[in-house]
C-alpha cells in the first residue's frame, strides 16, 4: 500500500514530511525530478510532459495513491493525470491549499512560482469556494533558490522577500491570509512571517494536502519505508533534503533514475 509522491525536486519533501506525520506506517516512493527542476519557469505543455513521465515512472511500484507534491505540476497537470491514471486516487496541492486559504480572514495573498501564478489555478479555486474573495498573487522566482541554498532566515533573505512583496504591490505590514503556494516555501515560513508582520496568517498548501490525503486514505500496517529516486545528482539531493524533510536521508536510500 505504497503512496507515490513526486515533485520537481526537493520541495515536495515538505509534503512527504507532512504525510509521514499523519500516516507513519505507510510505505512511500518519492521521485524528485531534479534533472528538470525548476518546473516553475516552464510552459504548461512542458510541465504536462514532465508530470506524465514522473507519474508513469512511479506506476510499476503499484501505488495505492499518487500525490503531486508540486504546486506548479498540480496547477498544470492534475486533471490530465487524473484522466490518465484513473485507476487510483490522484491528489494535487491546489484544491487543499485553496480551501485552507479561503477559510481564512481578509485579503488572500498567494506566493507561488511564475507558472503557478500564470495558470490562475489558485484564484480560480479560491473563488469557486468564495466568489467574492479578494485575492492577489505574486510570482516569487528567487524564493526557490533561497530555500535550496539554505538561506532561510536573516536580513538578506528578508530583504528579498520584502522587495518581492513590495514590487508585487503589497503594503507592509500585511494583514490577511498568506498562502505558501509552492512546496519550497514552508522552509521560509519564519522569514515570510517576519516580513509580513504578526497580523498575517500563513497557510501551507503542503499541510492542507496531507490533511486531505489522510482524510481519504486509512493508515496501513506497512513498514514506513521510503524509497527516494532523483533524475539527477543524488549527492546534492541528500545534502539539501534535511532542510525540507527535517531529518537526514541515507545515501543508500536515494537512487538515480532516468525518466
Ligand atoms: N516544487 C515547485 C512548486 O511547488 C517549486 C520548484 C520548481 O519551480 O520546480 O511549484
Amino acid at each position: 500500500m505504497t503512496i507515490a509522491v513526486f515533485d520537481s525536486g526537493m520541495g515536495g519533501l515538505t509534503v512527504l514530511h507532512a504525510l509521514q506525520d499523519r500516516l507513519p506506517s505507510r510505505d512511500y516512493v518519492y521521485l524528485g525530478d531534479t534533472a528538470r527542476l525548476p518546473y516553475g519557469t516552464k510552459s504548461t505543455d512542458t510541465v504536462h510532459q514532465y508530470a506524465r513521465r514522473a507519474a508513469a515512472f512511479l506506476m510499476p511500484f503499484s501505488p495505492s495513491a499518487l500525490v503531486i507534491a508540486c504546486n506548479t505540476a498540480s496547477a498544470a497537470a492534475l486533471d490530465l493525470l487524473k484522466e490518465e491514471f484513473s485507476a487510483l486516487p490522484v491528489f494535487g496541492v491546489i484544491g487543499p491549499g485553496a480551501r485552507a486559504a479561503a477559510s481564512g480572514d481578509g485579503h488572500i495573498l498567494i506566493l507561488a512560482t511564475e507558472s503557478t501564478v500564470a495558470s490562475g489555478a489558485y484564484p480560480e479555486a479560491i473563488r469557486a469556494i468564495h466568489p467574492g474573495a479578494s485575492v492577489t498573487q505574486i510570482p516569487c522566482p528567487l524564493f526557490v533558490a533561497l530555500a535550496e541554498a539554505g538561506w532561510t532566515d536573516g536580513p538578506e533573505t528578508e530583504a528579498v522577500i520584502r522587495r518581492t512583496l513590495l514590487e508585487g504591490g503589497i503594503s507592509l505590514p500585511f494583514s490577511g491570509t498568506v498562502l505558501l503556494g509552492c512546496t519550497h516555501f514552508p522552509v521560509l515560513r519564519a522569514a515570510i512571517q517576519n516580513v509580513c508582520g504578526p497580523d498575517a496568517v500563513l497557510v501551507d498548501s503542503a499541510q492542507s494536502l496531507a490533511d486531505d490525503v489522510c482524510g481519504r486514505l486509512a493508515e496501513d500496517r506497512g513498514s514506513g519505508k521510503i524509497r527516494f529516486f532523483v533524475t539527477d545528482n543524488p549527492d546534492r539531493f541528500f545534502s539539501i533534503a534535511p532542510r525540507f524533510i527535517g531529518r537526514e536521508i541515507a545515501s543508500e536510500d536515494t537512487e538515480l533514475c532516468r525518466i
